[in-house]
């Protein structure tokens, strides 16, 4: 496995790569939810890239670009084993030169739920995944349905842009328990990990009462809200129940739905979703 730097470094790993590439766009501290896009881009792809950057554009004043949980080693031995055949693990410097003022924005889509919490953080995710796709050329690129949202912002910026790649989405690997995995899981404390359960259940709850035939989708958002009101330690910053393409909130479902959701537990914002249909 080779371990690349610099963009030129890449560049050179690229070029001697016959067929299809593809890559997997990762802020390290890697679980199982990361290695499952891995795996799948290995049985898919001749050759894959794994991304590890900690992008500092997506992150807003204030919130934890500077603790964000950070092991290249261990990473690195993790995607050995996975047979990875390179990693670009490059500075903010590398890939934000000096005097950098390009972004790529998408609008619409990014203007509701993750977007009016973390202003500026879709326009940062957009902006380094572009840069990593020009970097990388790859034929294939993977994101995990963990980050639904995102994922529809990806595959806009894709079409838009007309890049050459194809998004495949992944399911959402989860512990146990059901929590989602998530580097910032890390975050917290035994206490907190319990109170966590409460983004699955809410989830959980809401995908039955779907299956028992529920349709309102304020009665959805509803039993959501109120079985995180049961938790001491959760604080809602959204609940959601809106059209799977255009993210607009719905009063009725009709077709295909994305139940989703942020909490903050003490300190630490998590989020989770699940599709209704
Ligand atoms: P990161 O949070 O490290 O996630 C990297 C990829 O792993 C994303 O596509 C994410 O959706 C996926 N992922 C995370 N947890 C998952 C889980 N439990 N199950 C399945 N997939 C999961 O998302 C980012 O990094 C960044 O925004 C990035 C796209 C790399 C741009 O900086």
């Amino acid at each position: 496995m080779e371990v690349a730097a610099t963009v030129a470094e890449m560049r050179a790993l690229r070029r001697a790569m016959a067929g299809d590439v593809g890559l997997v766009p990762t802020m390290g501290y890697l679980h199982e939810g990361h290695l499952s896009l891995v795996r799948t881009a290995r049985r898919r792809d001749d050759h894959v890239v794994v991304s590890i950057f900690v992008n500092p554009t997506q992150f807003g004043p204030g919130e934890d670009f500077e603790r964000y949980p950070r092991d290249p080693e261990r990473d690195l031995a993790l995607l050995r084993r996975e047979r990875v055949d390179a990693v670009l693990l490059p500075s903010v410097e590398e890939l934000y030169p000096e005097g950098d003022s390009t972004f790529v924005e998408v609008a619409g889509i990014t203007e509701v739920l993750e977007g009016v919490h973390r202003p500026g953080h879709f326009r940062g995710v957009t902006t380094v995944v572009a840069k990593l796709f020009h970097i990388v050329q790859p034929r294939r690129a993977y994101f995990g349905r963990k980050d639904a949202q995102q994922l529809l912002v990806i595959r806009k910026l894709v079409r838009d842009l007309h890049f050459d790649v194809e998004v495949v989405a992944m399911p959402t690997v989860r512990e146990p328990d059901g929590l989602a995995m998530s580097s910032r899981n890390a975050y917290l404390s035994p206490r907190e990990r319990e109170a966590a359960l409460v983004l699955s259940r809410a989830l959980r709850g809401a995908g039955e009462l779907f299956a028992a035939g529920e349709r309102d989708g304020e009665r959805l958002r509803a039993s959501m809200r109120d079985v995180i009101a049961q938790e001491p330690l959760a604080q809602v910053d959204y609940v959601s129940v809106a059209d799977g393409e255009t993210l607009r909130e719905l009063d009725r479902l009709e077709g295909p739905a994305l139940a989703s959701l942020a909490v903050r537990i003490g300190a630490v914002r998590l989020i989770d979703n699940v599709t209704l249909e």
